[in-house]
């Protein structure tokens, strides 16, 4: 039997006053991008932006449905945007937020595994790694360098994609 032990590593940030001037005006659009969250089910908003090469901004947030399974998360609704009408202009950065009427976020929230799962592979077809930003309205901020810091065993099996 053999023992393993992954390693994964991220920063983490007193407040975004602490953040360079680039992501700290990418958590505000991702703060920005809550206004548009439909979350009538969970009352739970979440908001992303993404920093494109050209320094274009994309927005999402979530989308739940009366059907719940229909919804989804922020983080993917901005993935798929950048997938469906800028694939050609690399992700440098994501900025995730939350916001709840019901209780304080006082710290980051971190992505669900199927938004860690479609991260994995934006990241894979632009061939360069993508800076995530998690951020609560107040306390720390957590800067997270690639899908190997967050999801070390996803699912990536080169065969299906090789002839
Ligand atoms: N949600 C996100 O938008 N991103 C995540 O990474 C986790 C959860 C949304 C889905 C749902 O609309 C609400 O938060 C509560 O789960």
């Amino acid at each position: 039997m053999i023992s393993h032990e992954i390693k994964i590593a991220f920063d983490e940030y007193e407040s975004l006053a602490d953040l360079d001037k680039a992501d700290r005006l990418l958590c505000l659009e991702a703060q920005k991008a809550l206004k548009n969250s439909h979350s009538p089910y969970s009352k739970f908003r979440v908001g992303a932006a993404l920093r494109l090469q050209s320094g274009k901004i994309l927005h999402g947030s979530n989308q739940e449905n009366v059907a719940y399974p229909s919804g989804l998360c922020a983080e993917r609704v901005a993935l798929f945007n950048w997938g469906a009408n800028h694939p050609d202009d690399p992700i440098e950065a994501m900025a995730v937020t939350a916001h709840s009427d019901e209780f304080p976020i006082v710290k980051p929230i971190t992505s669900c595994g199927s938004c860690l799962q479609v991260l994995a592979e934006c990241e894979k077809k632009q061939n360069q790694s993508i800076k995530i930003i998690l951020h609560a309205e107040d306390g720390p901020v957590w800067i997270i360098k690639g899908i190997e810091n967050q999801l070390p065993f996803l699912f990536f099996e080169e065969r299906i994609a090789t002839p």
